[in-house]
């Protein structure tokens, strides 16, 4: 093993009726957030996304697509690892719920939960919707257009009547009370953690987790005309892509337990059910569960029969993959709703990047470039305006961290962007181009705090944009192994006389198209 400190962030697996969407690349953009900044900061870092591939949903559309279940989920899983690629998510491993080392796991975990006397064998009836893979009671049903009962969600319901597997979900109540009780940060936002502590404190009803209607799924072990209920099959990908069932192996001990991000809707299957699973299995519980919110499009909810749903690949050739990244990440305070509209979008690439962030480096490399012979400049002492822009510089790594630690990716780009605000009042206030004729020493002074401001600047924005901020550190001639959060710091500060290549503008304005919106 490295030593380092280990780190475990997943996405939720995406399941396959479905392509690539702005809701699975967001989620994922914030793992890779995290991850990337963990990295940067010394830890070992295991990543996980990957697909969700069995249930009766998944059984249909390949039906109706005319090929068998698997050839259709290696088809649409495909297209998660194409998004990946493209948005250049650093995920270390992507699980697929049809892998034997899955199936495996979630057959051990099952053998568990029934020794332990947490599953046993019924029947159930209820309200069922297919297409939310969910049971649902009769005071939460409406009646539909066609007179048909439907789900809170909308989707019909059919009534089913079949023998089950339950998992014993009412006994664990308390424990799942006094484990959110004990850690005020397991569910977060604040908000949502409350939310899930009334439900919970409701009362919760034991928990259907086989079915006998479908049989595209991992087969209940010593039963085989069971198979295993879709959520109880899904959130085992978590410690699976861990190593399980070896919880003693080298790799379960370094990596679980893991942070979990996910979206509101998928909640309560994380914060109550899973929790409850791998108590009753012995298994730590995990580190967080945050869940953020949704997206809408240009303020309508996104939705294919209004055809406004958002392509990843087309949003990226729009405005560029940093970019969106950046606005994602910007746009809404994570954890809240938010819209997503091209006004937006332009406001961000043109003003906070092309503008704030960009013209600072641009400007301030040119004239390094122009007076100082494109070499870092030498600098004389520091003046206390120099020094309240570097200290804030050198002291950002420790407030982005905090920021991070708790996924407020908002707040930690908000604090990136209040010292690009004061550098650019600084290149403002120096004037440096004014200072090349009446004292060149105090010109060289302020170009050497501006270079050593960007440098932090680009350090830092790397979890956000690595590929933009790769290349603002090519140009302050960084290499590959100062590249890490343990070059943030005065030790590492640019030598004066290094030599610099040609500056070149990174984050160009978005210019809109003759004749669009
Ligand atoms: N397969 C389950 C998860 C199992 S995890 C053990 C699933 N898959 S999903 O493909 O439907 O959803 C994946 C994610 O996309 C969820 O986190 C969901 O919240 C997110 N989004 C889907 N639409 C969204 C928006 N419009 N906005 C933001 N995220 C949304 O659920």
């Amino acid at each position: 093993m490295s030593g380092k400190p280990s780190f475990y962030v997943t996405t939720p697996i995406y399941y396959v009726n479905d392509n690539p969407h702005i809701g699975h690349a967001y989620t994922t953009l914030a793992c890779d957030v995290m991850a990337r900044f963990k990295r940067l900061d010394g830890f070992d870092v295991m990543f996980l996304t990957g697909t969700d591939e069995h249930g009766q949903k998944v059984e249909k559309a390949a039906e109706a697509a005319g090929v068998d279940p698997l050839s259709f989920c290696d088809k649409v899983s495909e297209n998660f690892r194409i998004l990946a690629k493209e948005w250049n998510f650093s995920n270390d491993d992507f699980i697929r719920t049809t892998e034997p080392r899955h199936v495996d796991s979630v057959q051990a975990l099952w053998r568990k939960l029934v020794d332990s006397g947490d599953i046993y064998l019924d029947h159930y009836e209820g309200w069922y919707a297919v297409r939310d893979e969910a049971f649902y009671a009769e005071d939460e049903l409406t009646d539909g257009p066609d007179g048909q009962k439907v789900a809170p969600s909308g989707a019909p319901v059919e009534w089913v009547k079949e023998p089950s597997y339950f998992f014993r979900l009412s006994a664990w109540q308390d424990r799942l009370l006094e484990l959110y009780k004990s850690r005020p940060d397991f569910i977060l936002p604040e908000s949502r953690r409350n939310e899930v502590t009334s439900f919970v404190a409701g009362g919760l009803r034991d928990l259907s987790v086989s079915r006998t209607s479908f049989s595209w799924g991992i087969p209940v072990p010593d039963d085989p005309d069971h198979i295993m209920y879709v959520w109880i099959d899904a959130l085992t990908n978590y410690i699976t892509a861990a190593g399980y069932p070896d919880e003693n192996g080298e790799a379960f001990n370094t990596w679980w337990p893991a942070i979990h991000i996910m979206g509101k809707d998928i909640l309560r299957f994380h914060a109550v059910y899973w929790p409850a699973f791998l108590m009753a299995a012995g298994i730590e519980v995990p580190k967080r569960i945050y869940a953020h919110g949704w997206w809408t499009s240009e303020g309508q909810k996104i939705s294919k029969s209004l055809g406004n749903v958002i392509v990843p690949s087309e949003i990226v050739a729009r405005y560029g993959l940093d970019q969106v990244r950046y606005t994602l990440m910007r746009e809404v305070n994570f954890g809240n709703d938010g819209d997503f509209s091209h006004r937006g979008a332009v406001q961000r690439c043109n003003h906070d990047l092309a503008n704030d962030y960009g013209n600072l480096a641009q400007r301030s490399l040119s004239m390094i470039a122009k007076n100082c012979e494109g070499r870092v400049p030498e600098h004389g002492d520091f003046t206390d305006a120099d020094l309240a822009l570097l200290d804030k510089s050198y002291g950002l790594l420790e407030v982005c961290r905090g920021h991070i630690d708790v996924q407020a990716f908002h707040l930690m780009l908000q604090a990136i962007w209040d010292v690009i605000g004061d550098a650019n009042r600084y290149v403002d206030e120096q004037a440096p181009w004014a200072l090349k004729k009446t004292d060149p020493e105090r010109m060289a002074t302020a170009l050497y705090v501006l270079a050593e401001t960007i440098r932090h600047l680009a350090l830092l924005t790397q979890p956000v944009m690595p590929e933009t901020s790769g290349k603002l550190l090519d140009q302050l001639s960084i290499g590959a192994d100062a590249r890490d959060f343990a070059a943030l710091s005065r030790d590492h500060a640019l030598v004066p006389g290094s030599e610099l290549p040609q500056p070149q503008g990174v984050f160009p304005r978005y210019v809109e198209e003759e004749g669009a919106a």
